[in-house]
């Protein structure tokens, strides 16, 4: 039998809950399809540097070094809570910046995907939104202003001083262009190149890099967008990107407007592939504000199952049926709260219940 280790790090907030949906349905995958996939838990994030003084424990990092792949929840508390953890430990500094730097996942896919029959969760009129929002965001993970020399201290006026850089070598940057072109190759050709080249000097060597990959995918049509004109036009009209491709900084910003036009974070799952290991984890955070209700949408976090699958696993049929059957939940009118706003007519299930539903969905397809 097939057998695969699997890292679980379930995160802070509602980690533990979306985890939990995620994790049955890589069972029920594993269970169909003759293999097995063991499920190994490591502490990591807030509830780590609680349990064991530090957000990034050493069992965390050993499972890094030997699993085939990892699923991650969200990790980080509320601005108040956060307060209570040093600087540096804070998990998002202490945990997941040094994982993805110990990982080098340096790509990182984040599709913002809404069919047609949705366009009723989206805050975006129909006829904005057309045949659906179809764009996946290729963001830059390891490098920028992330991981930059930082230095804070008082100046020679006497005055407290932050500095810190926004560093690039031209490898990291063709790196992460080459699997932007890639991905723009099998889809509809036309990329986006997301910068600040009127400013930033990074932005210049950046797009100078475009030039010299294109010559590679003469099929691509490449498009130059001003970061925050690609704002506005991410509201506007959404329907013209197919593949959008960012630095790390820029990344985070507009995936988060992604889920934004999407109707909710909870529809954000995430790819984070790096030339020899990978993680899989939703864009969004932890959610504070609704942790402990069982009211999260899972589907983030089991959209990131479907990408382990197939990013990893090269299991694409399977990828697609969990996509197909989150999507059949949906059609059948149900969503978890942050999608069932007042006045609408969609049906209202807990975290769990999604989990089921998408479980007995899956359960009725077809094993190719
Ligand atoms: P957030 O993404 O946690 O939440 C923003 C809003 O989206 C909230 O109203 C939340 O309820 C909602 N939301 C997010 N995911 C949802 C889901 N699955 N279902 C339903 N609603 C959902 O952003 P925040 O509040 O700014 O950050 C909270 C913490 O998360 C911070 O500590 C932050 O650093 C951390 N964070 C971690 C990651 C990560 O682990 N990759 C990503 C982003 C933020
Ligand atoms: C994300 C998050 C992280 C980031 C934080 C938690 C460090 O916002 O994955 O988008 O900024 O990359
Ligand atoms: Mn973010």
């Amino acid at each position: 039998m097939t057998h695969y280790k699997i890292g679980i790090f379930a995160g802070d907030g509602i980690g533990p809950e979306i985890m939990r949906e995620g994790c049955r349905v890589l069972s029920l995958v594993g269970e169909r399809n003759g293999i097995q996939f063991e499920q190994i838990e490591a502490p990591f994030g807030a509830s780590a540097y609680f349990s064991h003084g530090d957000p990034f424990p050493e069992e965390a990092k050993a499972l890094c070094d030997t699993v085939d792949a990892i699923l991650k929840g969200p990790i980080g508390l509320s601005h108040a809570e956060s307060q209570k953890i040093p600087v540096d430990m804070q998990p998002e500094r202490g945990a997941l910046l040094p994982m993805r730097r110990r990982l080098n996942t340096y790509a990182n896919f984040r599709p913002v995907y809404l069919p047609k029959s949705l366009a009723h969760f989206s805050p975006l009129k129909p006829e904005v939104i057309g045949d659906g929002i179809d764009i996946v965001m290729v963001r830059e993970l390891v490098g920028g202003l992330y991981f930059g020399k930082k230095e804070t201290g008082t100046n020679a006026q006497g005055k407290r001083y932050v500095n810190e850089v926004l560093e690039y070598d031209e490898d990291q940057i063709r790196n992460i262009l080459v699997e932007a072109f890639k991905i723009s190759q099998r889809r509809k050709k036309v990329l986006h190149n997301i910068h600040k080249s009127n400013v930033l000097k990074s932005s210049v060597l950046w797009n100078e890099i475009v030039d010299e990959v294109k010559d590679d995918y003469p099929d691509v049509e490449v498009v130059h967008l001003l970061v925050d004109a690609a704002a506005t036009a991410l509201c506007l009209n959404p329907g013209q990107f197919d593949v959008m491709v960012m630095e790390n900084m820029f990344g985070d910003i507009l995936s988060d407007q992604g889920g934004g036009i999407l109707g909710s974070l909870g529809l954000m799952p995430s790819a984070c592939i790096g030339p020899e290991r990978a993680y899989y984890e939703p864009s969004h955070g932890s959610a504070p504000d609704i942790a402990g209700q069982n009211i999260a949408n899972p589907y983030s976090m089991i959209g990131s199952v479907a990408m382990m699958l197939e990013y990893s696993f090269d299991m694409r049929t399977e990828a697609q049926n969990i996509m197909r059957a989150l999507q059949a939940v949906f059609d059948d009118g149900y969503s978890t709260a942050d999608l069932s706003r007042q006045g609408s007519s969609v049906k209202m299930i807990a975290t769990n219940e999604f989990g089921d539903k998408v479980l007995e969905k899956l359960a009725a397809m077809q094993v190719s």
